[in-house]
């Protein structure tokens, strides 16, 4: 980092204020991500850093992955890939592999802004009942869903998907509690960040049966996974690959490197996260 005017940064790079005194002199941290979790942002607006995100282009990608793992999880895809692979599709039977009805099923989404907007409007093509709760809420999630409490979301929805980014009030928002408000045959998604979600307590939430099933794309201790998670049946796992198609994550970088560029000629970046630098600079 030393000596650099600025940085691109991945979600697994660390920014904080040890790594931000180290590049003392670089303007601005784009981090190629919309999350931005990773970089310690009070200690760069301290700094006079820039920082910034990639936003809305992989809001649509984001909300197919979460739509995957809900229909993943509820038709048990994954296990039946691996029954059939395994040679034990001996032919059709009326008990074999049983899931739940998506369709006209309630969906829960937990953080409504723009990736939980989008997942409610593919509800619409399921037709759902969508339920939200969490703030920033947009005007289209309210003509689609009915805002409520997290708790009443959380016991009368049958799909719960995490559209929350990661902060301090966001950390085990879902833990033991919260999933034992769940009902027995819902099924749990996070593609948000994995420390939303109590992952220890998830497994053994499924061990239990307390909740039907679940879909991560993201983990709390990314890469690793929480003890006896992977061996668990009813759940689906993705590494971390929400945005990952080839036209988003080309995308990512295009904004990624515009706010760099942008900071580094000295002009406002698009996609700021902390103004706040530009205001202190302009007194
Ligand atoms: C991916 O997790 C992102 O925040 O862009
Ligand atoms: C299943 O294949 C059916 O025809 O119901």
């Amino acid at each position: 980092m030393k000596g650099r005017d600025g940085v691109l940064c991945l979600l697994t790079d660390t920014i904080d204020a040890g790594i931000l005194d180290a590049a003392k002199g670089a303007r601005v941290f784009a981090n190629y991500a919309v999350g931005y979790d990773n970089v310690d942002v009070r200690a760069a607006t301290k700094r006079g850093v820039l920082v910034t995100n990639t936003p809305g282009v992989l809001t649509e990608t984001a909300a197919d992955m979460a739509w995957t793992l809900v229909m993943a999880a509820a038709r048990r895809i994954v296990e039946g890939d691996r029954f059939v692979r395994k040679g034990r599709f001996h032919g059709w039977g009326p008990m074999i592999l049983l899931g739940v009805d998506v369709c006209g099923s309630t969906l829960g989404i937990v953080g409504p802004g723009h990736i939980g907007t989008a997942v409610a409007r593919r509800a619409q093509g399921f037709g759902m009942t969508v339920l939200y709760a969490g703030p920033g809420s947009s005007d289209e999630i309210r003509r689609i869903g009915k805002e409520t409490t997290l708790d009443d979301l959380l016991r009368r929805s049958d799909f719960v998907t995490l559209h929350v980014p990661l902060t301090e009030e966001t950390r085990h928002l879902i833990g033991e509690r919260e999933l034992r408000l769940m009902k027995p045959s819902a099924i749990l998604v996070n593609t948000s960040r994995g420390p939303v979600l109590d992952e220890k307590a998830l497994v053994r939430a499924l061990k239990d049966h307390a909740i039907g099933g679940a879909g991560l794309d993201v983990y709390e201790e990314e890469p690793a996974l929480a003890p006896g998670l992977a061996k668990l049946e009813n759940i689906v796992l993705t590494p971390h690959a929400a945005s990952a198609t080839g036209a988003t994550r080309g995308k990512m970088a295009v904004i990624a490197a515009t706010n760099l560029l942008a900071a580094l000629r000295g002009e406002r970046p698009p996609n700021l996260v902390n103004p706040g630098v530009l205001g202190r600079r302009e007194t």
